[in-house]
């Protein structure tokens, strides 16, 4: 049987068999070597000693290098110094498969952020990008959990779509036989079309934004995490969402306290309800405190959303965009006809993690502002979505966020692109 390095520290005294990567090789004298390891679960120190493997099997530690895959027998043994507060005492040493010399010079501490991202393969071999990676897996997890526990199914829509679902300029463009497409930017259109068959539905999967952006919370490819619910309102959807990020927050403190302590990161709890900031105020709070001047129906940026969320010192839910500013699908506020019901999640470090709101049921406004976006929205491209106005719609609500922000907020990672496993940007297709 083969043990996983994760599972050793219950095994003190035991003898066990481990298969594993080698990090780091310390040779001292002709009797003596240190092998650091980590099996993709944890890491591990192991001794090696002539006099516990004899001489044949010790002379097997000349050819390892670093990045080598070995089997290794040996008895678990508790020591508080090494990593874990466990040491493995070798007894037969095997090479699965040999590295070489050249492994060192693959990436070195002085290797830039260039030469990182093309040497991606290796660096994700280290324990510190692969907690990154642990901790998306768990996240991913921890949301699949709220989302069934909330009653909602998990749906996979296409991602070569016909048409735009967020803004003209930010869509990949692609052959599709002989005529062209798109990758989607967000499945939320399908996901309204998918309540009329599972009521409230969920989805995990890519989206694609061609944006020409260059910032820390950028990327070409993310995974988008995306629901949409039958008969729920805009402000039932704040408070699902309130859940949703404390539940997250909540299971990572319980189960991941090892990936936090690695980034020294200290993770609060947020309260409930989150400060909500409309957007008008958010434009005032922006000029009287911090002389930011954005004319009103513009974008907040990325600096002066960093500075609101400052100003507030936590999470803070901003809401009631005027209407010219938001896509077609946006719900218009019925008691103020120029904004709409829907709102962004803003979080430290990583700035907008959450595009949520209520949808437009009315047929003839949703027909109005189709026309009015710029570009024009086709709305022959949007049939099948306008039926769903035309055949008993009901109030429905949504959200949309980037799971990479998510976790680029919960770690504190100044670049979003170090959770992702190969990322995708302005500047790089490999590897
Ligand atoms: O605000 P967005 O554009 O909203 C939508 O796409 C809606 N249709 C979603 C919905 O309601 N179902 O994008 C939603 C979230 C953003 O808040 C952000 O977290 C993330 O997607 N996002 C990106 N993440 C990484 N790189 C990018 N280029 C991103 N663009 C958006």
């Amino acid at each position: 049987m083969i043990n996983k390095i994760s599972e050793l520290s219950d095994l003190i005294g035991k003898e066990v068999k481990i298969e594993s990567w080698v990090l780091n090789i310390r040779r001292q004298g002709k009797k003596l070597c240190f092998l650091s390891l980590y099996d993709g679960t944890a890491e591990l120190q192991a001794t090696v000693k002539l006099n516990n493997v004899g001489e044949d099997n010790f002379a097997i530690t000349n050819d390892i290098y670093r990045g080598a895959s070995v089997s290794l027998i040996g008895t678990v043994v508790e020591d508080t110094r090494s990593v874990g507060g466990i040491e493995l005492q070798v007894s037969k040493v095997h090479i699965i498969h040999p590295s070489l010399e050249t492994f060192d010079q693959e990436i070195t501490p002085e290797s830039g952020a260039d030469v990182r991202l093309t040497k991606r393969h290796i660096v994700i071999r280290g324990p510190k990008s692969a907690s990154v990676l642990r901790l998306k897996s768990h996240v991913i997890k921890y949301l699949r959990e709220y989302f069934y526990s909330r009653g909602l199914e998990e749906v996979v829509p296409p991602l070569i779509v016909e048409a735009q679902a967020e803004g003209g300029s930010e869509l990949f463009e692609i052959k599709y036989f002989d005529t062209h497409a798109y990758l989607t930017q967000s499945s939320q259109l399908y996901l309204e079309a998918a309540i009329y068959s599972l009521r409230d539905v969920f989805c995990i999967l890519p989206s694609f934004r061609a944006e020409k952006s260059r910032t820390r919370r950028h990327l070409a490819e993310y995974t988008h995490v995306e629901t949409e619910h039958a008969y729920m309102d805009f402000s039932g959807l704040l408070d699902f969402l309130e859940d949703m990020i404390i539940h997250v927050i909540t299971q990572v403190r319980k189960y991941d306290s090892d990936i936090l302590e690695l980034w020294e990161r200290k993770l609060d709890i947020p309260e409930k309800p989150f400060p909500r900031v409309n957007y008008n105020d958010a434009l005032k709070i922006l000029k009287e405190n911090y002389d930011i001047d954005i004319p009103h129906g513009e974008d907040i940026s990325d600096a002066p959303e960093r500075q609101l969320v400052e100003h507030f010192g936590k999470p803070i839910i901003l809401q009631n965009f005027p209407k010219k500013m938001k896509p077609f699908y946006h719900k218009i506020d019925p008691d103020d006809p120029n904004i709409t019901k829907s709102a962004d999640f803003l979080f430290p470090i990583c700035g907008e993690l959450i595009g949520c709101g209520e949808r437009e049921t009315d047929i003839d406004s949703m027909l109005k502002r189709m026309g009015q976006m710029n570009p024009p929205v086709d709305p022959e491209h949007y049939y099948w979505y306008l039926d769903l106005r035309r055949y008993g719609s009901v109030p429905h609500s949504g959200f949309g966020m980037g799971l990479e922000r998510l976790v680029q907020w919960l770690l504190d990672l100044e670049h979003i692109r170090d959770t992702t496993l190969f990322p995708r940007t302005l500047n790089r297709l490999s590897p």
